[in-house]
């Protein structure tokens, strides 16, 4: 896949750390312009700075219906119509049901779910008329399989999931594909928050080997991902080797959702 997004301008969101910074960096290994947006300031400036004139940082508040359609018009004035828009900012905040409270459900899926569909729509518009254009949202295979602790955030991403095959339907005829990447355990700061011990490999060991008693199924493949294994496949999908791809869920999680 060598300059796979050659001329491509791409906006990522969540871009800071994490998987968005490796779908920022992959997306650039294949010769994609890109804009780093975050709602912190600090990693996506770092990107900038690494990156030069190949990522513009932006702060973005996927929550801010009115910001992300300013971000989007000024992206487009500035720099060129976006080809490319990856959906990558999430939040966690991991509780029974019982426990949960309003503001985590309703934080949960502000970001996750409606996060997505504010950039999907301010882009999807433009793409659209524009007769070409690829979304990725990176969702969870949380979306598709019960977890204790994580009913908001599974039904965030299964709603996130849903929206963008709605979407991808509606755009299709315009030439423009929607796909999502479902991603397992990923290490990241998202991931180590969720650690209760200290020792860093016991915790790692614990996720790999699964745990009946929260109907976890651990992760065949025996290891967790890197944030650049869930970027590889964002780039596969926003390329044109993905062209005759869309509506489509891609789990890179080692086979922990059992999936072949
Ligand atoms: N790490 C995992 O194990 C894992 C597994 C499955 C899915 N995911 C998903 O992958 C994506 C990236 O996860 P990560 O592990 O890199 O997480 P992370 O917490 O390391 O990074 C998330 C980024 O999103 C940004 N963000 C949060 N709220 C935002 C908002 N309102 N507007 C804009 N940006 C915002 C944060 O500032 C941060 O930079 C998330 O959508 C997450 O749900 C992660």
């Amino acid at each position: 896949m060598s300059a796979a997004l050659g001329g491509r301008l791409a906006l990522v969101t969540g871009a800071g750390r994490g998987i968005g910074a490796a779908v920022v960096t992959a997306l650039v290994a294949e010769g994609a312009r890109v804009v780093a947006t975050d709602v912190a300031a600090d990693g996506v400036q770092a990107l900038a700075d690494e990156h030069g004139t190949r990522v513009a940082a932006r702060t973005l508040d996927v929550t801010d219906a009115t910001a992300v359609e300013d971000l989007v018009d000024e992206v487009e004035r500035t720099l060129g119509p976006l080809d490319i828009a990856v959906n990558v900012a999430g939040i966690l905040r991991a509780s029974h049901v019982v426990d949960l409270s309003d503001e985590d459900w309703a934080a949960t899926f502000a970001v996750n779910a409606g996060g997505v569909f504010h950039v999907s729509r301010a882009v999807a518009r433009r793409m659209a008329e524009r007769g070409h254009g690829s979304i990725v949202t990176v969702a969870s295979n949380a979306a598709g399989i019960p977890r204790t602790g994580m009913a908001a955030y599974a039904a965030s991403k299964a709603a996130a999931v849903m929206f963008t095959k709605c979407l991808g339907l509606e755009v299709a005829a315009s030439g423009v594909r929607c796909n999502t990447v479902s991603p397992g355990s990923t290490l990241t700061d998202m991931q180590r928050a969720l650690w209760t011990s200290a020792d860093q490999d016991a915790a790692a060991r614990k996720v790999i080997e699964g745990d009946l008693a929260g109907y976890r199924t651990g992760i065949p493949l025996g290891r967790i991902a890197d944030p650049a294994d869930i970027a590889d496949a964002v780039v596969f999908l926003a390329s044109d080797r993905a062209r005759h791809i869309t509506l489509h869920d891609l789990y890179v999680d080692g086979g922990a959702t059992l999936r072949a």
